[in-house]
């Protein structure tokens, strides 16, 4: 069986030195490795001294954001192929804060999925729905949209094309309903299981049954901490969890990581 993913979201809240140290706990830690596969996925400006500092380890790198362009004019970015030579493995793509503070749109997310692809990273696709969309029924039809536009000519033979072999790349999905982001009160896990589902129909009617199940990991994120993670670990739809405030203090990761079994 698969290791139970747990993507850590730092987000903007520890700074180089903060990010530093708790890369070198989360390393020295041994046993958390052998109860999932940990991403970390600190600032920018922290990616390459973490990645340091996780050189060596069984833990990833991932970036919270990336261009969609290799390089060139585009103040303020940052490249996948620069986040490569760093060691980078995972790019975080259309968080829903992105979504909602600087316009991050389907389109966007879009673009950047296909630089990613081409460039070997492995991309975290977030998707979720807002509570006024939750509340009138209407989630469904948004994470299909978000899919449908997001995963826009991107036919899985397609993905060599984009210079990777299909048959290794891997891409996560991340449902993060907004309205559990951040607020202390997670999804339901049967709920959160059933959009899991979903996601895995939908793609499963693009892509296919196997190519779902050998290439595709859909995650869960909102909300988990250790008083809630193992309502989502016992879920079979449910393969691991995109972590934000719960992973940004070293008792509260380690607390939640030992709870999996
Ligand atoms: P949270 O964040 O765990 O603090 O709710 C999750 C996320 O935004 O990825």
């Amino acid at each position: 069986m698969k290791k139970f993913l747990v993507i850590a979201n730092w987000k903007m809240n520890l700074d180089l030195n903060s990010s530093f140290k708790l890369a070198k706990k989360i390393k020295a830690n041994k046993s958390l490795t052998k109860k999932a596969e940990l991403v970390l996925c600190p600032t920018f400006i922290s990616l390459e001294r973490v990645g340091q500092v996780l050189k060596n380890t069984k833990i990833s790198l991932g970036a919270q954001d990336v261009f969609w362009r290799d390089a060139g004019s585009f103040t303020g970015e940052v490249s996948a192929p620069m986040l490569k030579k760093i060691g980078c493995r995972y790019a975080i793509l259309g968080h829903s804060e992105r979504r909602q503070y600087l316009g991050e749109t389907d389109e966007i997310v879009n673009k950047k999925l296909k630089n990613v692809l081409a460039n070997n990273l492995t991309p975290i696709v977030c998707v979720g729905e807002n509570k006024k969309e939750r509340k009138s029924g209407k989630h469904i039809q948004v994470i299909k949209k978000q899919l449908s536009a997001g995963f826009k000519n991107i036919p899985a033979p397609g993905w060599s094309a984009l210079g990777r072999k299909t048959k290794n790349q891997k891409i996560i999905i991340a449902y993060e309903p907004i309205w559990a982001i951040g607020t202390g009160v997670a999804i339901n896990s049967s709920e959160a299981a059933k959009m899991h589902g979903i996601i895995r129909k939908y793609l499963e009617k693009k892509y296919g049954t196997s190519l779902v199940k050998n290439n595709f990991i859909i995650t869960y994120g909102g909300s988990v901490d250790k008083n809630n993670i193992l309502e989502f670990t016992k879920e079979a739809e449910i393969e691991g969890v995109l972590v934000g405030g719960a992973s940004q203090k070293w008792q509260s990761f380690r607390d939640l990581i030992k709870k999996i079994d």
